[in-house]
């Protein structure tokens, strides 16, 4: 794309329509060194994300539907989606604030996952509006979440602001909130990728670094038991960087069955405002992902609940065939005192940042 073409502001194209009868639009936000990102009013989804390989060629690396029926299809597994109200699980859907108890809707047996069931942020159509600065294309997107939706106490404000930078590959979503009430605020995006292109077979032959020294352990629920522990001597341990399909065979009859978890980042550096979270790296496209962040903890998950639903261009998402990189205040914060807190108070703005650095691996010989 030329620079004179990145200076417009993107607009909303038609993305068809929710069966209740909304309209849904795509944005397109293009670097002008190759990355092109589409995100539908729908959930704030990113909805394709199209990379460039170690030889220039693009390809889609998230998986996701060409219309708004296959998001809504049973297949969904929130894929690309701005989840919350809180993201992650919430045990048995309950908890306490100001001395009201809540609950939530159980859609998680026995737990509450991502917000909810009819109504949680990534099943909503947002308002948006285009915008081009000297940093890039973005777009902004907003949706209002009336008190007591999906169960949550408060008006939530939500703005969500994906920018694609000019001259790199890299894309920054921005999340702040707001409310009137004291309420649970845990926002990520839900985006699988697999770096070969969104189809591929597998994520096993990716490599993954993450950097944490530790992990917050689950009961069979998926639940944290409360506990920090070290990934020193684990599955888990991913500090030096690890295929992923190396050990993952040891939790296929864990509770997680496979990869399903939350670790903890080690401290950011003092001069940096985001801490590096992850790196994903696939040897054969020569494609690497690198994941900074302002939030405490990333869930890494390794598509173990992927069963072969037929996405963008008919391909097919198998078992394992993507991850997923959440960036997020750990599982269950509400009802776990000793994790960072994720109650936002009236007054406040809840703000969050997530960048994803695509880049090319210089080959080793
Ligand atoms: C969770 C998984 C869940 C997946 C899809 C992930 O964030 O950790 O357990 O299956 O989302 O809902």
């Amino acid at each position: 794309m030329t620079a004179a073409a990145s200076a417009q502001a993107p607009t909303g194209e038609p993305f068809g329509k929710t069966k209740d009868g909304k309209s849904v639009e795509l944005y397109t936000l293009e670097s002008d060194a190759g990355l092109v990102v589409k995100v539908m009013t729908r959930g704030a989804t990113l909805v394709q994300i199209h990379a460039p390989d170690k030889d220039g060629k693009l390809d889609d690396v998230i998986l996701g539907w060409d219309d708004v029926a296959g998001y809504e299809s049973e297949g969904n597994q929130y894929f690309g989606c701005t989840t919350g109200r809180v993201c992650n699980r919430i045990a048995r859907g309950k908890f306490t604030l100001d001395g009201m108890s809540y609950e939530l809707a159980i859609n998680n047996d026995p737990n509450h996952l991502h917000g909810g069931v009819e109504r949680s942020l990534d099943k909503v159509v947002w308002n948006a509006k285009g915008f081009t600065n000297k940093r890039g294309q973005g777009v902004r997107m907003t949706y209002s979440s009336p008190d007591g939706e999906e169960g949550y106490p408060g008006k939530l404000d939500v703005t969500v602001t994906f920018l694609v930078a000019k001259d790199s590959n890299r894309l920054t979503i921005q999340y702040k909130a707001n409310t009137d009430k004291a309420t649970p605020v845990n926002l990520t995006n839900h985006a699988y990728f697999n770096l070969a292109g969104a189809g591929s077979e597998t994520v096993l032959d990716h490599v993954l670094r993450l950097n944490a020294d530790q992990y917050t352990p689950v009961d069979d629920t998926l639940i944290p038991t409360g506990k920090i522990a070290s990934v020193e001597g684990t599955d888990v341990d991913f500090r030096k960087g690890a295929r992923i399909g190396k050990r993952i065979a040891a939790l296929d009859d864990a509770s997680t069955i496979g990869y399903d978890h939350n670790f903890v980042l080690n401290p950011r550096p003092a001069d940096s405002r985001l801490n590096l979270a992850a790196i994903v790296r696939h040897p054969d496209s020569g494609r690497v992902l690198r994941i900074a962040t302002t939030e405490p903890g990333i869930q890494f998950y390794s598509g173990n609940f992927l069963m072969g639903q037929v996405g963008k261009d008919g391909k097919t998402y198998a078992h394992r065939s993507a991850l997923c990189l959440e960036t997020q205040h750990f599982p269950d914060s509400v009802n776990q005192p000793n994790f960072p807190d994720t109650v936002l108070q009236p007054g406040e703005t809840f703000e969050s940042t997530t960048q994803y650095t695509f880049q090319i691996a210089i080959p080793k010989n």
